[in-house]
């Protein structure tokens, strides 16, 4: 059994046991699995290269830790339970045995496709079942998964299937989310119009039934390959190392990366993580409502609730449908006992006023979490008060797409909780603070920038087909450690406070965006010269986008030009990276070398107008008075 900490006094010993010794550490927590072959070496890593391998030579598939595991003591238990968007319709229950049933009926399809090991799978899918349940198939049979958040544009969906050079895109017909009906096949119609070459079939999943174009050689429902496949289907025995998926996300610069985990490295610290972070206990009901589309969804609603034998809930709908107690309405209704979201749907449910959090029983929960970007007092406490009633630890959970897992984060009811902090360090992971030399912070009540100065099992390998981008990225800036691109702050006792991204990414509603990104989309415009993007604190999203545009004449303060210019990032990105504020300027601050200041454009978005900082290094300082003028008059 997966160790599960108890006590402070055994969280205290594990931890620096976990230091002294980490590779007895991590052999113990991986021994709780069903291995093919065991490892010859807990780890084998050079940091500076970067070379990362965990259980060298191990053989084994997740799958069958996730599924066959757990077959003989709890096959007829409740593993993935359904929550549809529409409250009137019934959830879906899949046991254990029913899932693996499932899952090497979907293997077996996609093998008669001719997809192999090694080949790239592209999702593109609303939160249904058969969304798991095709990423698992993917898993046992060796295909590497790789799912695009289905609220990407076409034109986002083609860069990634052609980074990924993937063979099939699995789809629905239509998303439901909420009141609205989103035509996902129509989009994957137009990504494979622009590009998507390596695709040779498109799998889709009939979801509400409408209307839809097709082409007999590439189109095939779901439901007609997968009928009739046998519910058995050996698992593909994996090396540790063998990639077990690829999740794009943004950087600040252009493209957004390919992140890359392997098997068995992921499958022990998504299991140790989620035992622990969560407290899971036997015939819990867990909930995480991000999507799968992210890696919250992949390593907190697929692989760590099922490796630890869990009853996993999937919602496909979104919080204030049909109102602002959803949320609420189902905890109650499926008595959930672990309940993890962001702080953006806090913020917004907040804002829709206490009401909606009565008239539904809360007692059953028992632990709350929140992920993605720092949560503010405010929501914390209402978190707190409201939906834990002051008896549910909230564990503020830090980590990345990068690390696979949860790193810093109270442990609930071992350590303690306060407001804003993701405080310590889960056993096995070692945080530092650096100063802008390269020296590590070790005093308390300091700020610095965060990296992890030893390897763990889930930590990225690389950036799928560019591995030098991952070394500039991650392991250059700090020879030896891994860099997070986070700030943070360690109190008087040692609790870590994460503040944010120092480098170009914005984190709008806990989603990632690179500021180079939705720069190069509203470039695009055919009226706009040039522009700089910035984040600023926005109440609910966290931080908003601020668009500063140089547009030809005739365009300026046209309202027509800004919808035209939201429209183009929604059709280049998506509707999540649409610039909340545009400010037609003209002119943008630069340094003499002709580089964009944007210290100067994140203060002037913020309203923080008293301290602007040196400016006479810039080309053109009279633009920052324009600026100002123009955003407030
Ligand atoms: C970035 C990673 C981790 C899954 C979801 C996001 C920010 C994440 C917290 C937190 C403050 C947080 C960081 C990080 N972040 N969790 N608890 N407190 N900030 O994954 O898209 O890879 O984004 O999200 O800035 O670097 P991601």
């Amino acid at each position: 059994m997966t160790l599960q900490i108890q006590s402070l006094e055994q969280y205290q010993k594990i931890y620096k046991e976990s230091v002294e010794h980490p590779e007895k550490f991590w052999a113990a927590q991986a021994e709780t699995f069903t291995w093919r072959k065991p490892w010859s070496k807990v780890m084998e890593t050079n940091l500076s290269e970067p070379s990362i391998k965990w259980f060298v030579d191990g053989k084994l598939n997740i799958t069958e830790n996730c599924l066959d595991r757990h077959i003989p003591t709890k096959g007829e238990q409740t593993a993935i339970l359904w929550e549809p968007n529409d409250p009137n319709e019934k959830e879906i229950r899949l046991s254990y045995r029913e899932l693996l049933a499932e899952v090497c009926k979907v293997s077996n399809a996609l093998k008669q496709k001719g997809i192999k090991k090694g080949d790239r799978v592209v999702f593109y899918m609303p939160m249904v079942p058969e969304l798991a349940i095709g990423v698992l198939a993917c898993a046992r049979i060796g295909a590497v998964h790789s799912v695009v958040f289905a609220g990407f544009s076409a034109q986002a969906l083609a860069d990634r299937v052609d980074d990924a050079q993937a063979k099939m895109i699995i789809c629905s017909d239509y998303n439901q989310r909420g009141a609205k009906v989103i035509p996902v096949k129509q989009i994957v119609d137009d990504a494979m119009d622009i590009s998507c070459n390596s695709v040779e079939s498109v799998l889709v999943h009939r979801n509400t039934g409408g209307e839809v174009n097709w082409s007999d050689e590439i189109d095939q429902w779901w439901h007609e390959l997968v009928e009739g496949q046998e519910e058995i289907c050996t698992p593909e025995p994996m090396d540790s190392e063998d990639l077990l998926f690829i999740l794009y996300t943004s950087g600040s610069t252009g493209k957004p990366k390919g992140v890359v985990h392997t098997c068995g490295g992921y499958m022990v610290y998504s299991c140790y993580s989620f035992k622990n972070v969560f407290q899971y206990q036997e015939g819990d009901i867990y909930w995480c409502t991000a999507d799968i589309g992210w890696i919250t969804g992949h390593s907190y609603i697929v692989y760590g609730p099922l490796l630890a034998g869990a009853t996993t809930m999937i919602f496909e709908g979104v919080p204030t449908y049909p109102d602002a107690g959803r949320f609420w309405q189902i905890c109650a209704k499926h008595k959930v006992n672990q309940f993890y979201t962001a702080p953006t749907a806090i913020r917004a449910l907040m804002a829709c006023g206490d009401q909606h959090t009565q008239n539904h029983d809360l007692s059953d929960l028992k632990v709350l979490g929140s992920v993605g970007e720092p949560i503010n007092e405010e929501a914390w406490h209402w978190y707190n008060e409201k939906i834990g009633k002051n008896q549910c630890p909230i564990v503020d959970t830090w980590w990345q797409t990068e690390t696979g897992g949860i790193m810093i984060t109270p442990l609930p009811g071992i350590t303690d909780t306060k407001p804003c902090y993701a405080s310590y360090p889960l056993p096995g992971i070692q945080p530092c603070l650096m100063d802008a030399e390269g020296n590590e912070i070790l005093e308390n009540d300091k700020e610095g920038l965060l990296c992890i100065k030893y390897p763990w099992p889930s930590m990225i390998r690389t950036t799928y087909g560019d591995h030098d981008r991952c070394k500039q990225v991650y392991f250059s800036a700090f020879p030896g450690k891994y860099f997070t691109g986070d700030g943070a702050r360690r109190d008087s006792e040692g609790r870590l406070r994460i503040i944010g991204r120092v480098d170009d990414v914005i984190n709008v509603s806990g989603h990632r965006i690179g500021t180079a990104e939705v720069e190069n989309a509203i470039n695009e415009h055919p009226s706009v010269i040039e522009s700089a993007v910035v984040g600023y604190p926005h109440d609910i999203k966290g931080q908003g986008i601020f668009a500063y545009i140089i547009a030809e004449q005739g365009t300026w303060n046209d309202d027509s030009f800004q919808k035209g210019v939201k429209q183009t990032v929604s059709k280049v990105i998506g509707p999540i990276a649409k610039p909340d504020m545009i400010l037609i300027v003209p002119g943008l601050p630069k340094t003499r070398s002709g580089k964009i200041m944007r210290r100067i454009l994140r203060k002037i978005a913020a309203n923080e107008l008293d301290n602007m900082g040196d400016t006479s290094t810039l080309l053109n300082p009279n633009v920052v008075d324009e600026i100002i003028k123009l955003a407030y008059g």
